[in-house]
């Protein structure tokens, strides 16, 4: 369990200690918008697959690489005009755009694939971090390969506290569910691996073409993003799905059941929700928390309501579909 005081604030004397530790390649989890990342140095091998092995994860699936602006990020690829309106509508913000690389990024932060996942994150705390390092930042969710993303600095320290230098308190992210990843190698064939806080008709509006979506890959089963295994954002407890407006409060006292708003009937103890009046933002930024929580109290099953298919409850959808998968 992690001690307290390797979880900083956002003082200047935090912020420089963070920039020592990561210019010495030791691995500090970070705030962003989305959720939390375990950061490293993405320049320096040594740094990177410190990062893989405190999470466990394997070699073969890439890291996402954090820049301070979008000029630093389109020096390490080879940007499109495509790329670079998306850049200036979402970034910076929760986009991760995937293109060709240049050699600066090592191998090993992209599985020895020849694109890069790239993003200009916008949390406060962490920019400022980003604009007082000389590299960049590669970093996955900093959680466990295969669990519950962390949204909140007590959630890294649970999971992963005693194996990092120090975790950056940024308080709980504001999205709380992963940036939306965009595969623009070729420009005129963009394509959604992962679906998140920017959805696809966003994306449309700025390019003016269809953006290929994930949904039948998923049916399928197939992986997308080298990473996106169908069974991801794992609790310990098992999850059911619930069709949304189809969830049933009467259940046993021992499954927890949660719904999407604040059930207007009566309920008992074992019932929760995830936004007082199901506002779908409010839906994904507290899911992984709730999950986090409900996963510690011994329940012997969760039944979760799927949100409706629009906007960020595609994103909401993905992830419990995941979480669900056994
Ligand atoms: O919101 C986020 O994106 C968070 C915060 C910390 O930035 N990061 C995050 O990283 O979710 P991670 O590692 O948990 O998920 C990154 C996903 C993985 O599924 C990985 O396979 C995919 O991005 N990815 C990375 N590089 C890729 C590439 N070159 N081509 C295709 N997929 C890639
Ligand atoms: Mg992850």
């Amino acid at each position: 369990m992690a001690q307290r005081e390797y979880i900083l604030d956002s003082s200047n004397h935090s912020l420089e200690l963070c920039t020592r530790l990561l210019q010495e390649d030791r691995l500090v989890a970070v705030p962003t918008e989305t959720v939390y990342g375990l950061a490293g140095n993405a320049l320096s091998e040594k740094a990177v697959r410190q990062i893989f092995k405190v999470k466990g994860r394997p070699l073969i699936d890439p890291l996402i690489t954090h820049f301070k602006s979008a000029d630093a990020a389109f020096a390490c690829v080879h940007p499109s005009a495509a790329a670079e309106a998306l850049a200036a509508a979402f970034w910076p913000g929760p986009l991760t755009l995937i293109l060709p690389k240049k050699a600066v990024i090592p191998d090993i932060v992209t599985a020895g694939l020849s694109s890069a996942a790239i993003r200009v994150p916008r949390q406060p705390l962490m920019r400022d971090l980003l604009q007082r390092l000389e590299f960049p930042l590669a970093a996955p969710s900093a959680n466990p390969f295969g669990y519950v993303s962390p949204t909140r600095p007590e959630h890294v320290a649970h999971t992963l506290g005693d194996k990092i230098a120090a975790i950056l308190d940024g308080g709980p992210c504001a999205h709380g569910i992963e940036s939306t990843i965009l595969d623009l190698r070729n420009p005129l064939n963009p394509g959604i691996l992962r679906p998140g806080p920017i959805c696809a008709d966003a994306i449309e509006a700025i390019l003016h073409r269809e953006v290929n979506q994930p949904e039948n890959s998923q049916r399928t089963g197939a992986q997308l993003a080298p990473g996106q295994l169908t069974k991801h954002y794992s609790p310990k407890t098992l999850i059911e799905i619930a069709a949304h407006g189809q969830l049933h409060f009467s259940r046993p006292e021992d499954e927890a059941v949660i719904a999407n708003n604040k059930p207007t009937v009566p309920t008992g103890d074992h019932v929760y929700w995830l936004s007082e009046c199901g506002d779908l933002d409010e839906v994904a930024r507290n899911f992984f928390d709730l999950l986090q929580k409900l996963d510690r109290m011994h329940y012997s099953k969760l039944i979760i309501e799927a949100a409706p298919d629009t906007g960020i409850g595609a994103a909401f959808n993905d992830r419990l579909r995941r979480a669900a998968a056994r």
